[in-house]
């Protein structure tokens, strides 16, 4: 059985979608939790890019120091620089590379001849290649470049020291047959002097295929994203390669080192912490992904599951639908529950998640593990506040401008506002505003139910803009108005 070291590129490529955002703080959350889903190298962002690229380099730097972490760079020479200066503190290090292939990539972004490029990614091997940093280099847009051109920049590469060489399929045009075909080639040319990549995009909504295609035919790393998210249709969906080398691994004789029962509450941090939306009937870690409707299916599933599913849903952490807890659930009970589910809280955290949880069976009587890992993941997320909701109140109605009060302690000060406003939560925001002495202006604003029923947990996810820089916040409550007001302080609270 041979490995398939899995490089997670949610927080680079993923990063890059519209839909999608870190502050530096985020990515650090989120390096942690794919650190814990025990992936290979994450690819952990782009740092000439701007100051705060390479804040958040250096910050997972510090704090994540099992997988390699992995920076992108141009061929040249202060991008390498800046590459290498963002990892100085990491324990396992890596510089990935990449340069333009095709005719149409090399004509008209790189302006470079094929001599050119050629020579450029050599002389950038051997500056990246020191202090003990690997090197990746991504062959962008591969499928459309020469296949000559292909076959001997890589072997040129791997004689000059690149570790890896990674094959992209830039703009997603590729279809499983040729990436089989140029991957077996290249195989032939790099032997086992480095390891072989995979890059792939779902412009035509085959990348899980291609990526499988790939490792068939000798890849042994793939690039992969969770949900799939990235550059325009976004990447190849980790936690569906992570399943099919689960269910096929032994025919293919690979495997890989994740830990499968982490791939939904990932996901959902990942969710929580970007305010994306993971599509209902996303496979593997989408709300329906396990969801019969049918009812003779819905039978066939009780008696044994693999008549309608190809993996037990808990063997990826789902979350069972049933009642788990409810107010006569005691501490012990909670935290039997939490830890089952695969957190581990400190004695702080656990009050606080606790006393979230009491505070929910007041209003809901069935609480599901979705629930649960709802409190529990806020929790974590939050971090010391200097504004915090004391109280509120909010008017409003058909025939009247709505109205809402707000007092907050204001680093321990009480303060209180109102404002009226175009709606409720308007109302509210700018009562707090009008506390705080700082005005934002609303980007985004998305609310989604946790779990179900009519009593479900509310969670509002925003992005708002204070003194020209955007700053996201979120909140969960059974009351909509609360969730909303709470993810605007998370938002201030930040911004402070
Ligand atoms: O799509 C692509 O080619 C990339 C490379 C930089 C790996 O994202
Ligand atoms: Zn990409």
């Amino acid at each position: 059985m041979e490995k398939v070291y899995i490089l997670d590129t949610t927080l680079r490529d993923g990063a890059q979608s519209p839909l999608v955002s870190f502050t530096p703080q985020e990515k650090v959350e989120m390096a942690k939790a794919l650190d814990a889903l025990n992936v290979d190298v994450i690819d952990c962002g782009y740092p000439a890019l701007n100051k705060e690229e390479r804040e958040s380099v250096e910050l997972i730097a510090e704090a994540v120091k099992r997988p390699v972490l992995s920076v992108l760079s141009k061929c040249d020479e202060k991008e390498i620089e800046a590459a290498k200066e963002s990892l100085r503190n990491a324990q396992k290090k890596r510089i990935h590379l990449y340069a333009p292939t095709s005719e149409v990539q090399l004509t008209y972004l790189a302006g470079l001849s094929h001599k050119e490029q050629l020579d450029k990614v050599l002389k950038s091997i051997e500056s990246a290649k020191s202090d003990g940093f690997e090197v990746e280099l991504t062959l962008e847009d591969s499928f459309r470049a020469e296949k000559e051109y292909l076959l001997e920049l890589a072997e040129k590469a791997v004689e000059k020291g690149a570790d890896i060489i990674n094959i992209s399929d830039t703009v997603g045009i590729a279809i499983p047959s040729m990436v089989k075909e140029l991957i077996s080639e290249l195989k032939a040319v790099v032997k086992d002097k480095a390891i072989l990549s995979i890059h792939c995009h779902d412009d035509l909504g085959m990348a899980t295929a291609n990526t499988m295609a790939a490792l068939e035919a000798g890849a042994r790393q793939a690039h992969l994203t969770l949900a799939g998210v990235g550059t325009r249709a976004g990447n190849a969906a980790l936690e569906e390669i992570a399943v099919a080398l689960k269910i096929h691994g032994e025919r293919l004789g690979l495997f890989t080192e994740l830990n499968l029962k982490g791939l939904y509450k990932t996901t959902r941090i990942f969710a929580k912490i970007t305010g994306y939306t993971i599509p209902p009937h996303k496979a593997v870690v989408g709300d329906s992904a396990f969801t019969h409707k049918v009812e003779y299916m819905k039978l066939a599933v009780v008696r044994e599951s693999r008549t309608f599913e190809v993996i037990d849903p808990e063997e990826v952490g789902y979350p069972k639908t049933r009642i788990v807890l409810s107010r006569y659930s005691g501490k012990i009970m909670f935290k039997n529950k939490v830890e089952e589910l695969g957190y581990q809280l400190d004695d702080e955290k656990l009050e606080m998640a606790f006393r979230k949880f009491k505070e929910l069976t007041q209003k809901k009587t069935e609480v599901y593990d979705g629930d649960i890992i709802a409190i529990i993941e806020d929790v974590l997320l939050t971090k010391p506040k200097k504004v915090i909701l004391k109280s509120y109140s909010i008017r409003t109605g058909s025939d009247e401008k709505p109205e809402a009060t707000v007092v907050l302690l204001v680093e321990g000060e009480e303060k209180r506002a109102y404002s009226s406003g175009d709606g409720p939560v308007d109302a509210a925001f700018k009562a707090i505003d009008e506390a705080i002495g700082m005005s934002g202006r609303l980007l985004d604003y998305r609310i989604t139910s946790v779990t179900s029923g009519k009593d479900a947990l509310g969670e509002v996810f925003l992005k708002v803009k204070f003194k020209g820089k955007e700053y996201t916040g979120r909140a969960i409550a059974t009351d909509i108005l609360q969730a909303s007001i709470e993810a605007y302080l998370n938002a201030v609270n930040k911004a402070l």
